[in-house]
């Protein structure tokens, strides 16, 4: 067992930070003491943690002198400003913001996939990918190290939690207004979420994929350590509450049949293989991922259209695995790792 550590939640009160809060009593990692900080609107708010209340602090006037440990969920911006303080101060940062992803000193991890990476912090800070990267990776991994990875086609299917509790909010404010006869009102997405599919999540780029869609591809090739693999992502916001979806087709440069496929994701941690080929023999968010820590992947079956194609249906908590969970974990292998 661990020396109990000081850690840090930054964004303790939004959709994130509270799931990391009960990932860290659930799983018993080692808190000497636990500090909630969010912006000044949430100061003084009291938040559970295991049996305690904490009262949550303000950041901008929060002192990190002493603490070991500084989870930040609290959009790029905040994380821009104060993860280096927090750094600095002798933390170890584990930032969900997409702030520093894609810097060569900050690493980017996904604990099944590539936890070594996490020895090489110059910065202090560790970045957690992006939660469709996360969930994608964890069941490729295994397949990539086998044969190799060419190319991967994916369409997610990402639930409103990814934007916050802002979006959980109007998703279920907009299903309740419908029914009620009333019109839907766009605030949070730019149209009506509510029994409807926006094929749009975060700011379009020049070459017209989405900042959501490059993600997938920056964070594949950083994470797999392999520039070579092609990724042609289109990134949807689907009206589900937790749990992405994901339709994932690849290349892979040697043939693999779907037999061994199922052998290695059967074996590979983090992933539950759900595959019968029957009525409700596939995962989906309700049924099989929301509240879960695991990867699920069905609808396995190789591609009727290439020779060396595979498909699959992957499934996971955003939330959870795709943002705390991992966050947490990266934070459990730095405690076992640190000098
Ligand atoms: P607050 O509740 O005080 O706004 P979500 O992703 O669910 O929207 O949550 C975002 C989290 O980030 C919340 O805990 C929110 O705190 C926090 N946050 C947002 N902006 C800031 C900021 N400028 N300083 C500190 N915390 C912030």
């Amino acid at each position: 067992m661990s020396t109990p550590v000081t850690v840090a939640v930054v964004g303790a009160t939004g959709a994130v930070g509270q799931v990391m809060l009960s990932i860290l009593h659930e799983r018993k990692f080692p808190v000497k003491k636990l500090i909630a900080l969010a912006s000044a609107r949430s100061a003084g708010e009291t938040i559970q943690f295991g049996d305690q209340q904490i009262v949550v602090q303000d950041l901008a006037t929060f002192d990190p002198a002493g603490v070991d440990i500084a989870l930040f969920s609290a959009g790029g911006s905040t994380s821009t400003q104060y993860a280096p303080k927090f750094a600095a101060a002798g933390a170890i940062v584990v930032d969900n913001s997409s702030a520093f992803r894609y810097d060569d000193d900050v690493p980017l991890v996904v604990s099944e996939v590539n936890p070594d990476a996490i020895a090489n912090a110059p910065r202090g800070i560790i970045a957690n990918p992006n939660c469709s990267t996360m969930q994608m990776l964890v069941a490729l991994a295994p397949i990539h190290r086998e044969v190799g990875i060419e190319r991967i086609n994916v369409a997610t299917y990402q639930s409103v939690s990814g934007g916050g509790r802002s979006a959980v909010d109007e998703l279920e404010k907009q299903s309740a207004d419908l029914v009620a006869g009333r019109a839907a009102d766009p605030q949070r997405f730019p149209v009506q979420i509510a029994f409807n599919l926006i094929p749009h999540i975060d700011d379009f780029q020049a070459n017209g994929y989405t900042k959501e869609e490059m993600k997938l591809v920056w964070e594949t090739r950083k994470i797999l350590g392999d520039d070579s693999i092609q990724v042609n992502p289109t990134a949807v916001r689907v009206p589900v509450y937790y749990g992405h979806s994901e339709a994932v087709h690849i290349e892979t440069r040697s043939k693999i049949s779907v037999d061994r496929v199922r052998a290695l994701l059967e074996a590979a941690p983090g992933v539950v293989v759900v595959d019968d080929r029957k009525s409700g023999g596939y995962p989906t968010p309700v049924t099989h991922a929301a509240g879960q820590d695991a990867v699920f992947v069905g609808r396995l079956r190789e591609d009727i259209s290439h020779p060396r194609g595979l498909d699959m249906w992957v499934v996971s908590d955003n939330i959870r695995k795709g943002a705390a969970l991992n966050a947490v974990q990266i934070a459990e292998l730095w405690l076992k790792n640190r000098p």
